[in-house]
């Protein structure tokens, strides 16, 4: 019997500091601000920049001479470039909801023999990595990405679900739409409410609207949720006989805000501090298995320029790295 905590999720908010600004980076400026399309009124010009500058610092600092960078993983300047830590972190408080303890939706298994490698984006499991922008929608977006893989699962058919269709209506079961949300709560409400729009008939928005759901446009159904035991172990069982697996990270660092590729290792991670939802979707190991290069193959929803093409590759059996195994949930369908 394991006791849950649930958390609501805030998904990622941004970065802060005030260093005098570099002359010679000016060029790099000017393309960073026309690559990513991002314009400021003169008053923020100066700040913007002043952070872009500091990000910039850490981000070849992290990399290092050779630009392997370090603790596994590099680094790299993309469009949250103009954002601080501090904003991030600021934007990143959790909410604690009650403890819920439904010991009939707690996977039993923990271990069995399974492969070492599972990619379901491979099989069709997956669909394209979405980009959550203004709206706090990455909880929505997990939970979304979890029912996509296991109806597929059972339909042989990959269906982009409506993430919006979460963010407006989940409120009814205590979610805060854009600003913050609980992945428990959403599996919640798409089985009490009978089903859950596709995003071809309740397409994202990026902002939060009335509840829109209509019974005869539903496309997916679910009979459950079933919770994961808080071991990577279990984790591993589950992602290899279930598929794709709604998890939640502590994501306030500013390594994650620019994570560009490798295996992500961040040495502040606390594995209880949970702030972003996302989707593991296999995992695996680079190089020798005993060197503990093992990782986990995460879907985030930054859009495809953040990280390997919108993915992550998450330290795995490093003592539940970032939080990875903390609340793993997957949809009965
Ligand atoms: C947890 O994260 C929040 C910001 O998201 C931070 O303010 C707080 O200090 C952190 N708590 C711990 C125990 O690290
Ligand atoms: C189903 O979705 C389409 C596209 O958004 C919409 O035009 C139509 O009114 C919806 N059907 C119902 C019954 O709400």
């Amino acid at each position: 019997m394991i006791p849950v905590v649930f958390l609501t999720i805030l998904c990622l908010g941004m970065a802060s500091s005030t260093p005098s600004p570099d002359p010679i980076l000016d060029a790099d400026w000017q393309k960073w601000k026309i690559k990513y399309g991002k314009t400021y009124n003169l008053e923020e010009e100066g700040r913007k920049k002043a952070v872009w500058e500091e990000n910039m610092k850490m981000i070849k600092l992290h990399n290092g001479e050779n630009g392997l960078g370090k603790n596994g993983f590099t680094m790299e300047m993309n469009e949250f470039g103009d954002m601080t830590g501090e904003e991030f972190r600021n934007t990143m408080i959790n909410f604690q909801v009650p403890t819920l303890k439904k010991e009939k939706n707690v996977q039993k298994r923990l271990a069995g023999d399974v492969p070492n490698f599972i990619n379901w984006k491979k099989r069709g499991y997956v669909t394209t990595v979405r980009k959550q922008s203004d709206c706090n929608a990455c909880w929505a977006i997990s939970v979304a990405g979890a029912i996509e893989g296991q109806m597929f699962r059972k339909t042989g058919k990959l269906i982009p679900l409506s993430v919006q269709n979460l963010v407006d209506c989940s409120r009814s079961h205590g979610n805060e739409g854009c600003y913050r949300g609980n992945t428990y709560l959403a599996f919640e409400y798409v089985k009490d409410n009978g089903g859950l729009e596709s995003e071809a008939t309740y397409p994202y928005e990026d902002k939060e609207g009335p509840c829109r759901y209509s019974p005869d446009n539903s496309t997916a159904n679910i009979r459950g949720v079933m919770l994961v035991p808080q071991s990577e172990n279990a984790l591993m069982y589950a992602v290899a006989t279930i598929g794709p697996i709604s998890i939640a990270i502590d994501a306030r660092h500013n390594s994650f805000q620019f994570y560009k590729r490798g295996i992500y290792y961040e040495p502040y991670c606390s594995s209880r501090n949970i702030s972003h939802s996302m989707l593991v979707v296999g995992y695996g190991f680079e190089g020798e298995e005993s060197e503990g290069r093992k990782y986990w193959l995460v879907k985030n929803s930054m859009g495809i320029k953040w990280g390997i093409r919108g993915y992550v590759k998450i330290a795995r059996d490093h003592g539940n790295h970032c939080g990875i195994a903390t609340y793993g949930m997957y949809p009965l369908v």
